[in-house]
């Protein structure tokens, strides 16, 4: 590791950067980081990268068909912590990386989104003296409830760089104490796969291989433990019921969604619901690009929902997300299962694509200029 001076103002040694390590482990964070890698490669000025997976998400359809479709290459440690309480399985996260973290010693740690697996690898990485740059940083729901809001917050508070895509998070993160000039507005890194990936998507043409006509039905995905876990998910699946008897729905079912429903006896029983395994990234992306309107409380869908111009209805009350509601397709409906029946009628009320400025293909590189270009504090 090369060392070069501190300004005389920062005490703190700056360290050029050689190596750079990625943490994913769930399924949103794939497609945050795959453009990363790609960009990091592409660079004239040698970087070695290293990717931890920590197995957060583990079932195929949850993270090998992202890893495969996104060719993000075998990861170089995978954790292996699989489920469980929010305690155990942050600390599980903690106890497994910290020795690869010591014994790699990368320059910086990459750290996308709000997963449990982001503030686990990031808070072991912060006592180690190893700089954590957050993509993703800033986002803000203000419903300390969520589990991920919990998550963000303390993970902009130990990131020596923090990668924002939209205006509010840097205003957030101000807000908060964390000094400007950690902070780079760098674009959407999701929405990079997306550019990235637009041809292939196109070419599937999701909708024929399920049956259904573009334009002409329902994508819904709905997993939040405020929604699933809770006495509204029962609501939400009669309501869904009842819009699946007006307009085709493809609910493509996360894991904890459909145990939740067998384990209260819950079913649909509107022969328009197709309910289907999760599905991989390229499939449900074209699902989505021809859909007449999605339903979620996903975080990532409202964005893609948003670059896209499909009208989406998030069932929350709050969005961290706030630009796809100011200036995207997106409505909160509150978390009113209720409200759910409205849809089929509330479909045609929204405007067309809104170009957010650095939503545009290029944030990795933006991202990777930044973390190489430019030697970085080695502590926060
Ligand atoms: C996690 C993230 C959430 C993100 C979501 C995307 C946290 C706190 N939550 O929620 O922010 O939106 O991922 O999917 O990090 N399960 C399987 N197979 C798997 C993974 C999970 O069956 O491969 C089941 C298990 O029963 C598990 C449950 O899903 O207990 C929940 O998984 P977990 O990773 O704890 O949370 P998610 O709801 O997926």
């Amino acid at each position: 590791m090369s060392e070069t001076p501190a300004p005389a103002d920062d005490p703190r040694p700056m360290r050029a950067v050689r190596h750079v390590m990625s943490v994913v482990g769930a399924r949103p964070n794939f497609m945050k980081t795959a453009p990363v890698i790609a960009a990091l490669a592409r660079r004239p000025d040698p970087v070695r990268h290293t990717l931890v997976h920590t197995g957060q998400h583990y079932d195929a359809a949850m993270s090998r068909v992202f890893l495969d479709e996104l060719r993000v290459g075998e990861p170089n440690h995978m954790l292996d912590v699989g489920s469980g309480r929010h305690g155990a399985q942050t600390a599980r996260v903690m106890e497994r990386i910290e020795p690869i973290l010591e014994r790699e010693r990368p320059d910086v740690l990459l750290v996308p989104g709000d997963v449990n697996s982001t503030v686990a690898a990031a808070l072991v990485a912060s006592k180690l003296d190893i700089p954590v740059a957050h993509i993703e940083a800033g986002l803000r729901s203000y419903d300390r409830s969520m589990p991920e809001e919990i998550n963000r917050i303390l993970t902009d508070q130990i990131s020596s760089l923090l990668f924002t895509h939209s205006p509010e998070a840097r205003r957030n993160l101000l807000r908060e104490g964390v000094a400007g000039d950690r902070i780079h507005a760098i674009g959407n890194t999701m929405i990079d796969t997306l550019v990235a990936m637009r041809g292939r998507i196109r070419g599937l043409d999701a909708a024929a291989a399920h049956g259904l006509t573009p334009g002409a039905y329902l994508v819904v995905t709905l997993h939040r433990p405020a929604l699933v876990d809770g006495p509204l998910l029962g609501a939400a699946v009669a309501a869904l019921d009842g819009v699946a008897a007006e307009i085709p729905v493809v609910f493509p079912i996360h894991p904890r969604t459909a145990s939740a429903m067998e384990r209260r006896g819950l079913a649909f029983s509107a022969p328009g619901m197709r309910l289907i395994e999760p599905l991989g990234y390229l499939e449900f992306l074209s699902l989505l690009e021809t859909a007449a309107g999605a339903l979620t409380d996903s975080g990532g869908i409202q964005e893609e929902a948003t670059y896209l111009g499909i009208p989406c209805f998030t069932l929350r009350s709050t969005t961290e997300r706030p630009v796809t509601v100011e200036l995207g397709t997106n409505t909160l409906l509150g978390l009113e299962p209720a409200r759910i029946r409205e849809l089929p009628g509330l479909l045609g009320e929204h405007a067309g694509r809104a170009d957010i400025p650095g939503w545009d293909g290029h944030a990795a590189e933006r991202i990777a200029d930044v973390v190489v270009g430019a030697p970085v504090e080695a502590s926060a």
